[in-house]
């Protein structure tokens, strides 16, 4: 029996769109913040079948059953049980499939002794869910071409940003990510720029990574995050994830910046929105966020570390 945990991450440059070719490889380089306090827990043992539980119901992940088939066309792999749980809401935009496959393979890769580093378990771990590659690396994680591993580019302690996640919806979101940005890559007119736009928004917000710039950083999240969703929006039929809460909560982290808080938000393919700033005002955009109409919660992060396995 082996145990394994992976924290989910929050891109700051996003992906949405994959390359038309094998791979799970997405478009755009782009670039995520691992989160210490959400966690995906997965224990793997020897079993008869294949079997994946989650959040103790067995489920039938079609995307985990398609990920070990791939799996054994390299490697042996007898059956296994898989039971993974996490400790916040799943499919809803917290993602919780980069933390899940994260997971995984790292528990796989000690339970069936594959042999695989890190670099490898994220080469993975993408074929399962390309944001999951970033979830092997602890801080600041690039997802890049030529080979579309994650690298780490900066750790936790270089500059340690909270993150106030405004939870406004706790059900599962209807349109997967996958589906969803390849509607978008076959539909939406805003789709080409977009992948135009990604190479200098990544340079931007790994320059403000390296000096700690805030306010750059800021406004290249914010932007990434908008036109991310602009081409979700302009999609046929459209994609919308936000609800009036997850609105009011950009206009908060404005309204608290327009104060004179250093503070932005990001939202994925969920209601959620995550709020990013330094230690000192957290508090404050917990407490401001937490009084929004419509949030039901809000869970401070740190920044996580590695995808790593639980001794016993
Ligand atoms: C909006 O990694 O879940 O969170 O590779 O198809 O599994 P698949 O997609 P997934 O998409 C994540 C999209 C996003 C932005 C991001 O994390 O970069």
């Amino acid at each position: 029996m082996t145990h394994a945990r992976a924290h989910p991450n929050i891109a700051l440059v996003k992906y949405w769109g994959k390359q038309d070719k094998p791979g799970n490889l997405p478009a755009t380089p782009n670039l995520s913040i691992t989160l210490d306090n959400l966690a995906t827990d997965t224990v793997v043992s020897t079993h008869h079948q294949d079997e994946v539980w989650l959040n103790q119901k067995q489920v039938a992940d079609q995307k985990i059953f398609r990920f070990l088939e791939e799996l054994r066309s390299e490697f042996e792999l007898a059956p296994i049980r898989i039971e993974t749980s996490n400790n916040f809401p799943t499919g809803a935009g917290l993602a919780s499939s980069a933390s899940g496959f994260a997971a995984l393979i790292c528990a796989i890769n000690q339970h069936a002794d594959l042999g695989l580093n890190a670099d490898l378990m994220s080469d993975w771990a993408r074929r399962g869910s390309a944001s999951a590659a970033r979830s092997l690396f602890g801080g600041y994680v690039a997802l890049v071409p030529p080979l579309w591993r994650a690298q780490p580019i900066a750790p936790a302690s270089h500059w340690p940003l909270k993150t106030v996640v405004a939870i406004t919806n706790e059900t599962q979101k209807s349109i997967s990510s996958s589906e969803g940005m390849e509607r978008s890559r076959l539909t939406s007119d805003f789709y080409t720029p977009w992948l135009r736009g990604a190479g200098d928004d990544f340079a931007a917000a790994f320059d403000a990574i390296n000096n700690k710039d805030f306010a750059a950083l800021a406004e290249i999240a914010e932007l990434s995050c908008l036109k991310m969703h602009s081409v979700m929006l302009t999609s046929l039929p459209t994609l919308s994830y936000w609800n009036p809460a997850t609105l009011a909560c950009m206009d908060a982290v404005r309204e608290l910046r327009n104060q004179g808080t250093p503070v932005f938000f990001t939202v994925d393919a969920g209601p959620q929105v995550k709020a990013v700033c330094e230690p000192q005002h957290e508090t404050r955009v917990s407490e401001v966020l937490t009084q929004v109409p419509g949030v039901i919660r809000t869970i401070t992060c740190g920044l996580g570390n590695a995808a790593h396995i639980v001794e016993p």
